[in-house]
């Protein structure tokens, strides 16, 4: 339990800097039960906390943890140089509090992307010691064959990696169209793995975290979800 005073709980969101929420309390844009306050130095209980900015109601988080159904275009790099960055899809307050991917997709890779601004949540995700499997749907330019699947459960060598890299699970799901399950989190794993067992990826889905799975959270491209403990709980090493 904490109580801070309103113009901090604000800053803390993603309002803008101190001066910036106080201006906007002052102004009389902020509500609490109902009630407009003008006073930023009123103090509030933080935990729970409902309060409605600009007519918009939110509820105060200490750290966000959110799911993203990515869509292809977008970038996850800090600075995006060719496409738009993630951020762009959530609302401008959570670039405010610093939220950052949780590692990486390729621009042209659709699904599920972790964000946060609990840096120990992103470190322990991306840590590779953690081994949390990720599940793909990746497209193929030639056919699903069953030398393919064999290579990819065996393991590929891929430049600048010392051992092969192998998948935890692999399976087609269709003529041009498989699933792989990984552990390791490389650069362009998915892809690179399939470039060195002979095939090409044309397209590429992450489909599930752990246990979390995008069809569960029921997101459409480019939807974004809050994360609960109950969820977050599910992105544990071990489909
Ligand atoms: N593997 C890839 O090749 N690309 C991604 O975006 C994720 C995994």
């Amino acid at each position: 339990m904490s109580k801070l005073t309103l113009d901090r709980i604000l800053q803390s969101q993603g309002f803008g800097t101190r001066k910036g929420c106080q201006q906007m309390i002052e102004a009389g844009e902020v509500s609490i039960a109902g009630a407009c306050i003008t006073n930023s130095r009123a103090t509030f209980e933080t935990e729970a906390l409902e309060f409605v900015v600009y007519g918009e109601p939110w509820v105060y988080r200490e750290h966000v943890y959110i799911a993203l159904n990515k869509p292809a275009n977008f970038e996850c790099s800090r600075k995006p140089s060719h496409h738009p960055g993630v951020l762009t899809l959530l609302p401008e307050q959570f670039t405010w509090r610093d939220v950052q991917p949780v590692g990486r997709l390729d621009h042209d890779t659709t699904g599920i992307l972790l964000m946060s601004d609990d840096g120990s949540f992103i470190h322990a995700q991306s840590s590779p010691k953690r081994h949390v499997p990720k599940v793909y749907a990746a497209t193929t330019h030639d056919p699903v064959t069953p030398e393919l699947v064999e290579q990819l459960l065996a393991g590929v060598k891929l430049h600048d990696e010392p051992a092969p890299l192998a998948a935890l699970t692999c399976r087609k799901l269709s003529e041009h169209q498989l699933e792989i399950v990984l552990v390791q989190g490389k650069y362009h794993q998915v892809k690179r793995m399939l470039a060195a067992a002979g095939n090409h990826c044309t397209a590429l889905r992450r489909s599930a975290i752990g246990n979390l799975t995008l069809d569960a959270l029921e997101l459409k491209e480019g939807e974004w979800c809050y994360l609960d403990e109950v969820q977050r709980a599910l992105l544990v090493p071990g489909v």
